[in-house]
């Protein structure tokens, strides 16, 4: 096991980057609403500045007028990915609002007990944890003796968080919020030079594939699930983004499937084929049936 990152390093020098003025601001937000769909209101600007300030300096800018110039002008769009994953929030959890996984297994698992396969997609996935925990929260509620194939999609915009999940690996720390026999039953534990580490085990890292998908886009083809877990990330977005992206993942969704939102977020007032089931969970309506042809006489 190879110890990752713990975080950013020390910036070099990031705090004789010069502050970020009101325009500079304006152009900054604006360019991370265009690509992202981020809102970041004006009460942002230091955030914004202490977190972009490294790539200023990385870029050897001498202002961030020259940052965002240079981003724009970035062909290879390296360097809007790298203001993407500096300004996106990637907190998240093992099992974290945990009555999504509780409503998994006594919800959502019944259905699928004589299925061939479940497909799950966790979209912002941030670093893994959700995934992750959808995935044990199936294996461990299936009876052993058919499970269905799981399947997995994590998605996020930020490849830092994406590198960090598909690597699998965790401080205790950030585990504290597992049943501890779930983790010694699906985990590593490091020993040694890697001790107060874990990796998750190889067959629950296979059951998922991470992918990199930017929601406020027009998704490619990754087919329909009966479960879409879309947590703590839209509440980034303002609310014509944010129903916009309802609109394509409920497009996403089997019908009679269920969208999972984040318990501080609402799906009030969308115009959409999804009902209100519980909080933060939506269901997506049954087609209705056709009307038979009118007999002809
Ligand atoms: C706060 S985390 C939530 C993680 C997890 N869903 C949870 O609830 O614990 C938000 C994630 O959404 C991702 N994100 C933000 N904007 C996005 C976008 N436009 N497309 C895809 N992912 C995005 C961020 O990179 C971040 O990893």
């Amino acid at each position: 096991m190879t110890v990752p990152e713990t975080g950013p390093a020390a910036a070099p020098h990031a705090r004789d980057v010069a502050p970020l003025t009101r325009r500079e601001f304006e152009l900054v937000a604006g360019l991370a609403r265009r690509s992202c769909g981020l809102e970041l209101p004006e009460s942002k600007r230091l955030m914004v500045w202490s977190r972009l300030a490294r790539n200023v300096r990385e870029m050897e800018c001498r202002n961030f007028s020259e940052y965002y110039r240079r981003v724009l002008e970035d062909e290879s769009g390296e360097a809007l990915c790298a203001m993407i994953d500096r300004l996106t929030t990637s907190f998240t959890g093992f099992m974290r609002e945990p009555v999504h996984f509780d409503f998994l297994r006594k919800v959502v698992v019944p259905r699928f007990c004589n299925a061939p396969q479940i497909r799950v997609w966790s979209a912002g996935a941030a670093t893994g944890e959700e995934a992750y925990s959808i995935a044990i929260s199936l294996l461990e509620a299936f009876p052993e003796a058919r499970p269905p194939v799981i399947s997995i999609l994590a998605t996020d915009i930020s490849r830092n968080a994406l590198r960090k999940a598909s690597r699998g690996i965790y401080l205790a720390s950030r585990l504290r919020s597992l049943d501890p026999v779930l983790l010694a039953k699906y985990f590593l534990k490091g020993s040694g030079r890697v001790r107060g580490w874990y990796r998750i085990k190889p067959e629950i890292r296979n059951l998922v594939s991470f992918r990199r998908l930017n929601l406020i886009d027009r998704f490619p083809s990754i087919g329909s699930f009966p479960v879409i877990f879309c947590r703590n990330v839209m509440i980034y977005f303002d609310r014509e983004t944010q129903l916009a992206t309802v609109g394509r993942l409920t497009d996403c969704l089997e019908p009679g499937g269920h969208l999972l939102i984040g318990h501080s977020e609402t799906l009030a007032g969308a115009d959409s084929p999804l009902e209100y089931v519980r909080p933060a969970v939506y269901r997506k309506r049954e087609a209705k049936a056709r009307q038979p042809w009118p007999r002809m006489r």
